[in-house]
């Protein structure tokens, strides 16, 4: 009985760490509301679009873009700064 237990509770944290992790994976640091957001590390792969596109700062270090297109950034007009250090 009690080893049923522990697997399914085992079970219940692997998951809640899981979606902790995918979670995190798409969200953006507000520094400054709708203007300054830092997305390092994150693993991205694009622009998440929880990103308003009032976005004036950018810190996009440490992720994964594959490749940058003019549309890439073009919805947030108003990005004055943009780190991409070592994407
Ligand atoms: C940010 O944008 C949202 C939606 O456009 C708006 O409701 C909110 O007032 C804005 N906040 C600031 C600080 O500009
Ligand atoms: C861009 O900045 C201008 C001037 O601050 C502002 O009027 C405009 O609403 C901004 N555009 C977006 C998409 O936030
Ligand atoms: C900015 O976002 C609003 C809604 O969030 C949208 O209606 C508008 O078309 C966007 N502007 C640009 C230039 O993408």
């Amino acid at each position: 009985m009690a080893p049923h237990v522990s697997c399914f509770f085992l079970a219940v944290l692997l998951t809640a760490s899981c979606e902790v992790i995918t979670s995190s994976g798409q969200t953006c640091i507000e520094k400054e509301a709708n203007k300054t957001y830092n997305c390092e590390n994150l693993g991205l792969r694009e622009i998440p679009a929880t990103l308003p596109n009032s976005t004036e700062c950018l810190e996009f270090s440490f992720n994964f873009l594959p490749t940058i297109q003019s549309t890439t950034f073009s919805r947030l007009i108003n990005l004055t700064y943009l780190d991409l250090t070592r994407y």
